[in-house]
This record gives C-alpha cells, sequence and structure tokens, in this order.
C-alpha cells in the first residue's frame, strides 16, 4: 500500500510515539495534583507547550490545548461569538465542516455570518472579504490552506485589513502548519487551529493559538485547566506528542517542504504522461507543496479510488465526507460542475513516500483508469 494521502492523516513519527510512549511510562500523576507526580506531569506538559510555541513563534500562554482541530475551531468561532453576544462573522464557502457547520450552529443561535466566494483558482478575495464587513462585524475566520486542494489563502493581508479594523482574525491552519513555513510573527493573526497527527503526531490532540487579549469564552465547564478554557484533566501524552512533532518540523521543515515538493511534481508528471487529459484543480503554484487535487475526465472517482483502495491511498475529497458521492462543496464553489467534480481526486504526499513509491503509485492509477475507461464505467 503506497500512502498518498497525508492530508487526511499522517503516520506517526518514530520520535514522536517514542515520545509519547516515554509519557505514558513516566507522567502518572495528575497535572492538577500538588504532589511531586502531579508536579512532573505538568512539567512534561508546559515543556511541550513551550515547544508548540517556539515552533509557532508565540508565547507560551497563547497556546490553548485541545482535542483537536475541530475542538479548535469550534472554541475560535462559538467562544469569540459568546463573548460578544450578537452580531456577525465572516468566512468563506471553502472551509473544513469544522468551520462551516459551526458557523451554521451561530447561526442558528441568531449570529449572521456572511460566507465569501473563492475564484476559479480556490482563493478567497480579500477585497471580497473587506465588502464584507460591517459595523458589527466581529470575526473573520478562513483557512491557509485548503484540505482538498491545498490552495493558500492570502491570510496575512486578510490579517493586515482586519487589524486596521479592529476585527478578529481566526486562521485554520490545521492543514499548513508542519508541511510548510508558517510563523506567526509577521502576521496579525488573533486565533489559530493547529492539528498534530496532520504533521506526523498522534491523533486526538491540537491546540488553539489565542493572542494575549482576545476575547474567548469556554464552552465546555468543568475545572479550571487551560485558564479555563478548555477544562478536563490534560491529555498528557498526547500533548507530549503535538510538542515533539512541533520539535521536529521546526528542524525538518525545509527538507519537508523540498521533498514533498519534488515528488508531487514528480507524480504530476508521471501521470500526466499516462493520462495526458488531466486536469489540476486549484492555483498552479500557490499550493501547499504535498497537495495534488486532479481531474481525470470521464472516470468516476469513487470507482477509481475502490479500484485502488488495496494499492494507494488516495481520496476522492475530504476524509470526513468519504463514501459520500455528493460532489465536493469546494470544487463546486471553484467553478467545476458536479461531473467534473466526481471526476475529481486528492492525492497528498507525505515526508516519507520515496520516488520509487511516486512512480509505482502513478503506473497504477494510470492502469486503473485505464482500465475503467475501457469498461466504460
Ligand atoms: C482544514 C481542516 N480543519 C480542521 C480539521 C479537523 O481536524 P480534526 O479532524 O483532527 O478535528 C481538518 C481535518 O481534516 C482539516 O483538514
Amino acid at each position: 500500500m503506497i500512502y498518498l494521502d497525508s492530508n487526511a492523516t499522517t503516520p506517526v513519527d518514530p520520535e514522536v510515539s517514542d515520545a509519547v510512549f516515554a509519557s505514558l511510562r513516566r507522567d502518572l500523576g495528575n497535572p492538577s495534583s500538588s504532589h511531586l507526580a502531579g508536579q512532573k506531569a505538568r512539567e512534561t506538559i508546559e515543556n511541550a507547550r513551550r515547544e508548540v510555541a517556539d515552533f509557532l513563534g508565540c508565547g507560551s500562554e497563547e497556546i490553548c490545548f485541545t482535542s483537536g482541530g475541530t475542538e479548535a475551531n469550534n472554541l475560535a468561532l462559538i467562544g469569540s461569538a459568546l463573548s460578544r453576544g450578537k452580531g456577525h462573522i465572516i468566512t468563506s464557502v471553502i472551509e473544513h465542516p469544522s468551520v462551516y457547520n459551526t458557523c451554521r450552529h451561530l447561526e442558528s443561535l441568531g449570529f449572521e455570518v456572511t460566507y465569501t466566494p473563492v475564484d476559479r483558482d480556490g482563493i478567497v478575495s480579500v477585497e471580497g472579504i473587506e465588502r464584507a464587513v460591517r459595523e458589527d462585524t466581529f470575526l473573520v475566520s478562513v483557512m491557509h490552506a485548503n484540505n482538498e486542494t491545498g490552495v493558500l489563502q492570502p491570510v496575512e493581508e486578510i490579517a493586515a485589513v482586519m487589524k486596521s479594523k479592529g476585527i478578529a482574525f481566526h486562521v485554520d491552519a490545521a492543514q499548513s502548519v508542519g508541511k510548510m513555513q508558517c510563523s506567526l510573527t509577521d502576521a496579525a493573526i488573533d486565533l489559530m487551529t493547529i492539528v498534530a497527527h496532520k504533521f506526523y503526531g498522534p491523533k486526538g490532540v491540537g491546540a488553539l493559538y489565542i493572542r494575549s487579549g482576545s476575547l474567548l469564552k469556554p464552552l465546555l465547564f468543568g475545572g479550571g485547566h487551560e485558564k479555563g478554557l478548555r477544562p478536563g484533566t490534560e491529555n498528557v501524552a498526547g500533548i507530549v506528542g503535538l510538542g515533539k512533532a512541533c520539535q521536529i518540523a521546526k528542524r525538518d521543515i525545509r527538507l519537508r517542504v523540498s521533498h514533498t515538493l519534488r515528488l508531487r511534481e514528480l507524480l504530476f508528471e508521471s501521470l500526466k504522461a499516462l493520462v495526458p487529459d488531466i486536469r489540476l484543480n486549484g492555483h498552479k503554484s500557490r499550493r501547499l507543496p504535498n497537495t495534488l487535487n486532479v481531474e481525470i475526465p470521464g472516470v468516476a472517482s469513487h470507482l477509481l479510488a475502490e479500484r485502488l483502495s488495496q494499492d494507494v491511498a488516495i481520496s476522492t475529497g475530504a476524509a470526513c465526507h468519504s463514501g459520500e458521492r455528493t460532489p465536493s462543496p469546494i470544487l463546486l464553489a471553484m467553478g467545476l460542475s458536479g461531473e467534473e467534480a466526481l471526476s475529481s481526486i486528492r492525492l497528498s504526499v507525505g515526508k516519507d513516500n520515496t520516488e520509487d513509491e511516486i512512480r509505482g503509485a502513478a503506473s497504477v492509477i494510470g492502469a486503473a483508469v485505464t482500465a475503467l475507461r475501457q469498461s466504460g464505467s
């Protein structure tokens, strides 16, 4: 099995799993307990918090650990909304369901939401967002890299505009952090979501960066963990895994970017040689280095995925929607027809893929496409 689904999740790095296992064995105390075992577990968490902050370029006190990207996005959006009571939010039509459905929920509670469109390349317009701003707009939420196309959004420009207007800006960076250079140091981002399992950390742990002074209310109530914003005994080993994944990403990011970019281009070229009519979905270069979303005209992507399922791991849309045969709303929003969207696949390479794997995957995919076309399906 050649794994080309790194945007769904990545394999845990052995350095990360070693750190996680060591923590599971070592950190027996509850981090809230005052005895030595508790103090040790607390120290472990705070060390990991420093690693995350160091990687992102922010203060440790600005990191709030969560159970992953979904929770971090919910905390950012609902937490901001609860702190204001009413008002208007701007987001885009290509957000992950954990942002989109949260916005729908907020609409049901009386908040108003504008969903701004994207162009054919899958890019949100800064001017479009600026035009949508109202007197009562208190939050803008735009993802950094789209999970299906990898297309990068102009978050720095949006951040600058929102800063000048005094509107909070949330970025769902679940897909970009750990896959490319992203630093908070220069951008006026107020809230940012990160997810460990998208960059070789364990599943079920993530964090929300919360710029000091941001207005946010908790969604859960309990003890005072994470400064009262996210109560519940911490997932110590998971947090250790996130910290380690950040430490490794900081060390290896350049190599990761150049390696995945080279493999992705090799994959595209090899596929094009076998299936000359494939079409790239999304901007040609403003993309995550690892992501390739292509339309294969006349080939139903779910049949292709089914045929490949034992040999090459691919996705026919976001992993969360796999199995459903409704066209990807993201590709539709970019102007693809239903048929074009249903003939599109996402291939996302990772740091551990090799050139041989890429060539092998291309030839297996090419053969499957030929077979499907010959059978007329
Ligand atoms: C852009 C984006 N945001 C948020 C998430 C949610 O992360 P999780 O499923 O770990 O909660 C994902 C996961 O696919 C994602 O791709």
